[in-house]
């Protein structure tokens, strides 16, 4: 069995379902195969910034519920780059060595961070740094992190996705609307590609393939000469206007908030087709709820793979699911790597396939 070790567990980046479940699966198999104790560590580094550093201590008796519970147990960031971090006075600070101190003072033997690329690659900077004992185990509804074909949470924002689609087929067909469903994903368009083909969408806009207003409208026309006078439309947050620009919401902590793409369609495809629009923006929907099946099942082999590749000193690598099985990777590959839809990927030649408008 080796040694007993004790590591460290955190979550970092915007929250998704299933989440849990992977710290779920790093404690029963650390402390249950193992022997090993783990420390949570609360709100991703935050925690290890902290003095004392603020952890949790988890066991095989308080993991019981983790497995369907949506969120972090542990909480997490989004915001303050450690390396440039913002204080109240509107300076910033360098709070990398902070963290690495907070590391070697719980006397932790490897740290396994659960994050998207910009987590990992911040993570994987800190380790370099301090000499952590890194794994990094991908998440992320939007689906982006390179050397990996999925990654934990993007199955259940799928899901949902295709289930709102679902829900407004019925009220789109009994108002004679355009429907338009805005989901999210940032510069990559696998929930929308993915749930709007899953979902019967007839136009799937996604950033990978720039669209024309006039495509769009000419499917909407097609549709109700065959006296089809409803139209379901997905389109990921980041696709731009006509003119080029990313459509935004809200500004907030110095970034800008995606959002809007959907109302823009909608007034555009109104003016040019006098068709009734409507828009549901799904938001934030798309990360909370019971986590899926299937991102219980990647949440649960990836839990396990890391613990593995801590027991076998394998450091700087991220679990990652390929070809149907949990292979590990190096950090650098996925991080350098910002994993889009691919034009010529199965999925769109399957959408064009069906004769859905992917506005090109
Ligand atoms: O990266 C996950 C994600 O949900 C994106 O799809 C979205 O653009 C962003 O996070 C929203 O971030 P926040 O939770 O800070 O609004």
């Amino acid at each position: 069995m080796g040694e007993k070790k004790r590591i460290g567990l955190l979550t970092s980046g915007g929250d998704c379902a299933g989440l849990n479940a992977a710290i779920r699966a790093v404690v029963l198999h650390a402390t249950g195969t193992y022997g090993w104790e783990v420390l949570g560590i609360r709100e991703a580094t935050n925690g290890l910034m902290s003095r004392p550093p603020d952890t949790t201590t988890f066991d095989l008796e308080n993991v019981d519920r983790l497995l369907v519970t949506g969120g972090t147990v542990l909480g997490t960031t989004n915001k303050g780059n450690p390396f440039a971090f913002p204080l109240p006075d509107g300076t910033t600070k360098d709070l990398s060595q902070d963290i690495i101190d907070g590391y070697h003072s719980l006397g932790l033997d490897a740290l396994i961070g659960i994050g998207g690329d910009g987590s990992l690659a911040i993570l994987r900077k800190i380790a370099q740094q301090g000499g952590i004992n890194l794994i990094g185990i991908p998440k992320t509804i939007d689906n982006d992190v390179g050397a990996t074909e999925v990654s934990i949470g993007f199955d259940t924002a799928t899901n949902i996705a295709t289930e709102a689609l679902d829900r407004l087929h019925f009220t789109a067909a009994s108002h004679n609307r355009v429907m338009i469903l805005e989901v999210m994903g940032r510069d990559a368009g696998h929930i929308a590609l993915a749930a709007g083909i899953a979902g019967g969408a007839d136009i799937i806009l996604i950033p990978e393939i720039p669209y024309q207003m006039e495509k769009v409208c000419d499917k909407i026309r097609q549709r109700q000469n065959m006296g089809k006078n409803f139209c379901l439309v997905i389109v990921s947050e980041a696709v731009c206007t006509t003119t080029g620009d990313r459509v935004t919401q809200t500004r907030s902590f110095g970034e800008d908030r995606l959002g809007g793409i959907g109302q823009y369609l909608a007034e555009g495809i109104a003016n040019q087709t006098g068709a009734e629009t409507r828009v549901t923006f799904l938001g934030h929907i798309q990360r909370g709820g019971i986590p899926s099946p299937m991102d219980r099942l990647l949440a649960t082999a990836f839990g396990v793979a890391a613990v593995d590749l801590i027991a076998e000193g394998k450091f700087d690598r991220m679990v990652a699911w390929q070809n149907r099985q949990v292979v590990d990777v190096p950090i650098e590959d996925a991080i350098n790597t910002y994993r889009t839809v691919d034009p010529e990927e199965t999925l769109v030649k399957t959408a064009r396939g069906l004769g859905i408008c992917l506005g090109d």
